[in-house]
């Protein structure tokens, strides 16, 4: 078995981890943050990491009315410039801990006064220690180079932080339920790989979300670059619209992550519109009107909040693109020119 498989199979195993030891540490930074009563919340990241901040953005900003912003971390290192956070609740999130740049946007906060929280899978690395306060994702190791269960316990990180700020029964119940969801999740995963055929040619692929999983096509996408070397794009589905549909002809390969929210409706338009197109749409949905417009479609599990949906949408993109990999005869789990931590300064 491939490490990146058993790495995606892990998933609800470490989110269920992650919620029983964590809970309590996420408390008390919430404590922490609250009686720092920022004004905003900026969080350096990079490639996998950074598209978990897009989750915070939305995570943060619709359930507590904090807005987010993403670092510029060349202001810190290249331009020395840090720009003012001194009011800020600052985040550094990168699963090695060891990328220097957001290591350095957190040191030149914490010097004009700002709070740090770092969200690492690497409790000893430099950007968990230098941080005031740490958040262990302790998703374990992960041998692949690809980051799968390294993102969504950074997605369970930023979840449970967002239920102990909100400090209601309600949130910490349904993310209580996510294990479950992400096991369902998984059961898709055998049809996925039987398709994988279909797609040994694919040579470029669009991944199109809306709001909260506005991330999620982010991150297939960067999947999708990295296992199979596709080019492509994730877009917001506003974004989408206002241009780059054009691209779309017979044939164009398209994620579409449409789970039912206040997104639908709007996926639901846009998915006439690819069907229209003729486009070839992977459709990832718990809406069957959703579904039904879809050349291939997989199933997630009802019941879901809106907030939490990226947990669960992000793993049909990981392992149809570790089929479309292997299909392709790419290795996996090193992929070429790619290393486990990416040095940036
Ligand atoms: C993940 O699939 C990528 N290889 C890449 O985004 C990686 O997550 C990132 O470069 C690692 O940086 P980090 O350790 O700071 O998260």
């Amino acid at each position: 078995m491939h490490r990146i498989e058993i790495e995606i199979a892990e998933q609800p195993d470490v989110i269920a981890r992650l919620l029983k030891d964590q809970r309590s540490n996420a408390e008390k930074i919430a404590t922490a943050i609250r009686a720092f009563a920022p004004t905003f919340v900026c969080i350096a990241a990079r490639g996998t990491s950074d598209n978990a901040a897009r989750y915070a953005q939305y995570a943060f900003g619709a359930q507590l009315g904090l807005p987010v912003m993403l670092a510029t971390p060349s202001l810190h290192t290249l331009y020395h410039a840090p720009p003012n956070l001194s009011r800020a609740l600052v985040i550094g999130i990168s699963q090695s801990g060891q990328s220097d740049d957001v290591r350095q946007v957190l040191a030149d906060a914490q010097a004009q006064g700002a709070l740090t929280l770092a969200i690492t899978n690497a409790p000893d690395s430099p950007l968990a220690q230098n941080a005031e306060y740490h958040l262990d994702i302790g998703a374990g190791e992960e041998r692949s180079v690809a980051a799968t269960k390294t993102y969504t316990a950074q997605l369970g990180a930023l979840a449970l932080l967002t239920s102990a700020l909100a400090g209601d029964a309600e949130h910490f119940a349904a993310l209580d339920q996510m294990p479950g969801h992400l096991a369902a999740t998984l059961a898709t995963s055998a049809e996925i790989g039987s398709w994988a055929q279909r797609y040994r040619y694919m040579n470029f692929c669009v991944a199109l979300g809306r709001g909260y999983n506005f991330c999620t096509a982010f991150e297939i996408n960067l999947k999708l670059q990295e296992l199979c070397y596709i080019p492509g794009h994730g877009y917001s589905e506003a974004d989408f619209r206002h241009g780059p549909i054009a691209m779309i002809q017979p044939g164009f390969p398209v994620v579409v992550i449409a789970p039912n929210d206040r997104t639908l409706p709007l996926m639901r338009d846009l998915l006439v519109k690819l069907r229209e197109r003729d486009a070839e749409s992977i459709v990832i949905s718990d809406d069957d009107e959703a579904l039904a417009l879809a050349t291939r479609s997989v199933r997630l599990p009802t019941g879901i909040p809106e907030w939490l949906t990226p947990l669960t949408a992000v793993i049909p993109g990981q392992v149809l693109a570790m089929h479309v990999a292997l299909a392709k005869g790419y290795p996996v789990d090193a992929p070429r020119g790619l290393n486990k931590v990416t040095v940036t300064r």
